[in-house]
């Protein structure tokens, strides 16, 4: 693996987390400086390299010389926007936010992947699989027809790629964009033939993450993890026949937007605890991706709070920005990335099911879940002894011999089942692992983790049933076993289509209310997420996460790119989420999964699960042009310290969203929309109002016709509560109605009486 001593030393503890070495902290500056994002907003002059020597002039004023300025520096924003990342004190972080050009100075932050809570996150030290679990995705059915995202380019900000794959085959493409204008970084591991024209450009964001964690790392854009490439295969990865994992979820692999071109840009990096990068590194990567001409950005990572005004940059350059809700579902507003200008995706679980028959000492049959195959040269299932525990947990398991047999893990307190298999699960599969055992029966709340079986359990049976199906197993295993008692595992079947019900919210996808913007409605969109199959190295395995879902709303974006291409980011999200199901094909409403069950709202989805072909035909949109968030959101969102900013008075309700959020309706409030028919000239839309209970929703007018003459109609929406409470979220919507066609937008509000109020008391 290539290392090349970095130019710069830094220790950044707001990236690392630990900081390895002090003596070597001190070394590059003092043990207090840390690493900060100064933010100057557009870019004034015309060449970047003066916009850098303006960063220099500025730094060099407050540290002394332009030495200490280019030596403090480690990256300079010049092409999106204006600004930089520089190791700096914190008083001199202080004195910097006062100089008049300075919108903003902040910490940079860890940024880690949105894939489900990992094990590897809980420190369960699991072997390494020698021969790779292999696996590959089937999705993509419901696509836009007639395109394949030609020549869109995606931008992927993640843990870099694995170019061999067979999903990134450039094969039968043309000559890359003559717009494009990125790079092909070398480096060890990555030559320059490593770019295609699929993969048209790969550029890495080593400056600020420490040598310690480089040093485990290629130090090019090839992916060390395998995330990056799952999810740049499943937003974009080329069509591959007979993907797989040991013939489960068998079918064509490939991704939202097959013919898309792929621009990588690598900022995270493979760490003991998870890929983890900075926002100096992710705000570079998005600085270039708006200089390099991506169309759509595609991030699935997370970061605590909100950071986001290179995102806002890249959406008034016309460029889409798709971010994942995260993984802390189903706690209410947990939901992350909320910034009004992307496009939040939670994800869901597909039609897909993989269950596996069990058959018992007496018989009996019963059905779990697993990815359990056969292996090819395996004697096939056969009866085992069974050996009932109820955790599992290490310490509950010490001593006993399950050599050749399955353990089933049965709590016998039922509140015990609901909060540990996080931690119960690892420690079981390792047990039965390490012991020789040949399954595991599982019954407890699992939170959406089949797709880390195939790395925990490594070719042994683990199986997930219902907690009612362990109550049967330990009634059969005390009660009804007339010799020992035993049972079969059947390698897993794959289920798809009309037999499962489907979609669901899946329980670990984050729900809002948004804390940093409760007056939008997010997630804004949901899409698969649970159990995808997608290119990891040269093969394909599962992985599960808002981080899987988000990569399918990039994918669809480029499809809608290539057949609009003038449609705006703000068009784009309105064509996606008003077009959104709310309801399964047989018309049962989508649930929410989670302790318990429920049917979703739009805090778990919101405006429903994407339609890829709805959204390429939405008739209607609720355009925005960029400047208006500015208006909205310029002061409390970019911070401005000493230079006055367009402060306004109006609440961001008030913004021509695809949605209405009110989190505090006193008394009744007006607030407008205004809808563009990009559909059929001639056209005759009508209102159809679904008040939020305890509130009366008046729109008007009620019939909106659109002809060459009138293509934009704004319309009023009266809200007013109906008692004076102190309520909670009732969800309501307002849909344009055409025939068949019809354009949705959720609505939220809350009656208040108080202005501050706990919920959670
Ligand atoms: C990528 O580059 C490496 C090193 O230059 C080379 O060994 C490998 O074959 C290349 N892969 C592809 C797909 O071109
Ligand atoms: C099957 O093959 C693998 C590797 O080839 C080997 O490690 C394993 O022991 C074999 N299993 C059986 C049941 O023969
Ligand atoms: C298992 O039990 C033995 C003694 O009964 C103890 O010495 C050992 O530390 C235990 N192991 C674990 C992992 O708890």
């Amino acid at each position: 693996m290539g290392f090349s001593s970095s130019s710069r030393r830094l220790c950044v503890p707001s990236v690392l987390l630990v900081c390895l070495s002090m003596i070597l902290c001190r070394a590059q500056g003092g043990s207090s400086r840390k690493l900060y994002i100064v933010y100057l907003g557009d870019v004034k002059h015309d060449h970047p390299d003066h916009v850098v020597a303006s960063h220099h002039d500025m730094l060099a004023g407050l540290l002394g010389s332009k030495e200490e300025s280019v030596a403090s520096v480690v990256y300079n924003y010049k092409h999106g926007f204006s600004g930089f990342a520089a190791m700096l004190t914190p008083e001199q972080a202080k004195q910097l936010a006062e100089f008049p050009d300075v919108i903003s100075v902040e910490r940079s932050k860890t940024h880690t992947t949105t894939t489900t809570r990992s094990w590897d996150f809980l420190g369960v030290n699991y072997q390494t699989p020698a021969s790779e679990l292999l696996h590959g995705t089937n999705y993509g059915e419901d696509c836009v027809q007639n395109n394949y995202g030609d020549d869109v380019i995606i931008g992927v900000v993640d843990t870099g790629i694995w170019p061999e794959s067979r999903s990134f085959s450039d094969k039968g493409y043309g000559p890359i964009p003559s717009r494009w204008k990125g790079k092909c970084q070398v480096g060890p591991d990555w030559g320059i033939n490593n770019c295609s024209r699929k993969i048209i450009g790969a550029r890495f964001y080593s400056a600020g993450i420490s040598d310690e964690i480089l040093k485990t790392n290629s130090l090019s854009p090839r992916d060390n993890h395998g995330h990056g490439t799952h999810c740049a295969s499943t937003a974009a990865g080329s069509a591959v026949e007979a993907a797989s994992f040991h013939g489960l979820a068998k079918g064509v692999a490939r991704g939202g937007a097959p013919r898309a071109r792929i621009a990588v840009y690598k900022t995270l990096w493979e760490t003991p605890r998870g890929p983890q990068g900075g926002t100096a590194g992710v705000l570079a990567a998005i600085d270039d991706a708006i200089y390099d001409g991506v169309d759509v950005l595609s991030l699935s990572l997370g970061v605590p709070g909100e950071n986001s005004f290179g995102a806002l940059h890249a959406v008034q350059k016309g460029i889409t920005v798709v971010y994942t809700a995260g993984n802390n579902g189903p706690i209410p507003q947990t939901v992350g990335n909320t910034s009004p200008w992307v496009i939040t995706v939670a994800a869901t679980k597909v039609d897909r099911s993989f269950p596996t028959v069990i058959t018992l000492g007496n018989r009996q049959q019963i059905v779990g879940q697993s990815l359990y195959y056969q292996a090819k040269n395996s004697s096939g299932s056969s009866f085992r002894d069974l050996i009932l525990a109820e955790l599992c947990t290490t310490d509950e398991l010490n001593g006993t011999d399950v050599s050749g047999m399955i353990l089933v893990c049965v709590p016998s307190r039922r509140d015990e089942s609901v909060l540990t298999p996080l931690v119960t699960f690892p420690q079981a599969s390792q047990y039965v692992r390490n012991g020789g055992g040949s399954g595991l029966i599982f019954a407890q709340y699992t939170n959406d983790l089949l797709s880390e079986t195939a790395k925990l359990c490594n070719g042994i049976a683990c199986v997930f049933v219902d907690p009612d199906t362990g109550e049967r197993i330990r009634k059969y295993y005390f009660l009804d076993a007339t010799s020992s008692p035993v049972a079969k595992i059947e390698p897993a079947r794959t289920v798809t289509g009309k037999e499962i019900l489907g979609p669901k919210v899946a329980s670990f996808s984050s729900r809002g209310p948004s804390r940093d913007y409760p007056d939008v409605i997010k997630p804004d969109i949901a899409a698969p997420g649970a159990n995808i199959l997608a290119a990891v190295e040269d093969s394909y395995k599962f992985m599960s996460g808002t981080s899987m879902a988000a990569p399918h709303v990039s994918g669809i974006v480029a499809l809608l790119k290539a057949q609009h291409p003038h449609w705006s980011p703000a068009a784009i999200k309105s064509a996606i989420i008003t077009t959104a199901h709310i309801t399964d094909e047989r018309g049962m409403p989508i649930l929410a999964e989670g302790l318990s069950r429920k049917t979703a709202d739009p805090f778990d989805y919101g405006g429903g699960n994407i339609n890829p072909g709805g959204a390429a035909d939405p008739g209607l949109v609720y355009d925005i042009d960029p400047r208006e968030y500015n208006k909205f959101f310029g002061c409390t969102i970019i911070r401005r310290t000493t230079v006055s900013c367009d402060e306004t008075t109006l609440p961001a309700y008030h913004l021509n969203l695809p949605s209405i959020a009110v989190p505090e309706l006193r008394r009744p409030i007006t607030l407008w929309r205004t809808v563009t028919n990009v559909g059929k000239v001639d056209s005759v839309y009508h209102a159809q109002v679904q008040s939020p209970t305890g509130v009366r929703m008046e729109v008007e007018p009620i019939v909106l016709v659109f002809d060459a003459m009138n293509k934009v109609h704004t319309f009023k929406v009266k809200l007013s509560p109906m008692w004076k409470l102190q309520g909670d979220y009732t969800f309501g919507s307002i849909t344009w109605r055409k025939e068949h066609k019809t354009v949705r937008i959720p609505v939220a509000t809350r009656m208040t009486i108080h202005d501050f109020y706990a919920d959670v008391a």
